[in-house]
């Protein structure tokens, strides 16, 4: 069922009929600051169970659970004092924080077997007055299939969950539109798991020096499995995408001149050349909200392959850059040379 609700003033009665749903065991999709989360109460196993089972996603992929502030927080985590102190001046925020977990409530399911746990605390009015309305935590991945493009839309979520789901919550369209920003702090420095809309420098200026590994910024494999997810494929779509480091003027000639029709998903201009075009936007906040709808836009062209701009690994870039490297399987041209021997492995 879908529900439509005011992102800023959600009527109390669409809260109101949700918050049940989460309270009997069901699934809500709801939207925050960054995508849509599928939740789940985090207290009700069978529910959390669920959310596995309709994404597809591996049990060793544990899940953010959603709270409405730092005392909520406090129901499963260990947040020692300096954790506390920065999350109460920086939450709501799409800011994750991971720490070690507390008490027996939380099931093991969510956490994936792993001491920690992740928490954070969403600044969306929908989100936050479903998590307050329950009572509860709200244990949510984003609300896609494995592998798939986040959803940043609540027709992002049908085309992926339609009949899987109890009840979507659609506010139009998400603030942020990639995923929050993950950071381990049970480690000194702490370390960054996953680049988001809370960039470097504001890190730092809240955390001090950190750990930025290389797999944060997109490429290979972990060498330490710091964070389950990382090792997964994520935000493809079923079209193969290559990531462009030179003019994508030149890189549609060189793809069309092999014979391939070309989808792009460009910047600044459309490129007269390719079958289709796809916008990305001037900045980089704009990119960051339209990236998941051009990725998804891509397969329901007729090309057979995307081309992407890329874009610098400045502020929400960094984040921005991590998900097109998945997105393109690390597929990443930077000249034509590079260009015509990734379009000749596809
Ligand atoms: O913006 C977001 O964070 C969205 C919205 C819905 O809140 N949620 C989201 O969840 O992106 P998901 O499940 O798509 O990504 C969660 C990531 C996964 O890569 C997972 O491996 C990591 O968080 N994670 C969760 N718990 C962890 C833990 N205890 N230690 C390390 N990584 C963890
Ligand atoms: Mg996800």
């Amino acid at each position: 069922m879908l529900v439509p609700v005011d992102p800023l003033r959600p009527s109390e009665e669409a809260i109101t009929v949700a918050a049940s749903v989460i309270n009997r065991g069901g699934l809500v999709a709801f939207p925050t600051e960054t995508v849509y989360g599928l939740g789940a109460s985090v207290y009700n196993e069978e529910a959390c169970r669920r959310v596995f089972k309709v994404k597809s996603r591996p049990p060793d992929n544990p899940l953010i659970v959603h709270v409405e502030g730092v005392s909520m927080a406090k129901e499963l985590a260990e947040l020692p004092g300096w954790v506390g102190e920065v999350l109460e001046r920086v939450w709501p925020g799409p800011l994750t924080f991971v720490t070690w977990k507390r008490g027996g409530r939380l099931p093991e399911v969510v956490t994936g077997g792993l001491e920690t746990v992740a928490v954070r605390c969403p600044a969306h009015p929908v989100a936050l007055e479903l998590i307050r309305k329950s009572g509860v935590p709200i244990a949510a991945p984003s609300a896609n299939k494995a592998g798939r493009p986040s959803p940043t839309t609540a027709e992002h979520v049908l085309e992926d969950l339609d009949g899987d789901v109890d009840l979507i919550l659609d506010a139009g369209p998400t603030f942020f539109g990639i995923e929050s920003t993950i950071v381990d702090v049970t480690r000194r420095p702490p370390v960054l798991l996953r680049p988001g809309p809370f960039t470097e420098n504001e890190l730092n200026r809240i955390l001090g020096p950190l750990e930025i590994p290389v797999f944060a910024r997109g490429h290979g494999e972990p060498r330490i499995a710091y964070s389950p997810g990382v090792k997964y494929k994520h935000y493809a779509p079923e079209k193969p995408v290559v990531l462009v480091g030179f003019s994508i003027n030149e890189a549609v000639r060189v793809a069309r001149s092999l014979g391939y029709r070309v989808g792009v998903l460009f910047r600044g201009r459309r490129v007269e050349e390719a079958e289709a075009n796809i916008e990305l936007g001037g900045d980089l906040y704009s990119i960051a909200r339209n990236l998941f709808t051009a990725l998804r836009g891509l397969d329901k062209t007729s090309v057979d392959v995307g081309l992407v701009e890329a874009v610098e690994e400045k502020g929400i870039g960094l984040a921005i850059m991590n998900r097109l490297r998945k997105a393109c399987g690390g597929r990443f041209a930077r000249d034509r040379e590079e260009l015509r021997r990734i379009l000749a492995s596809l």
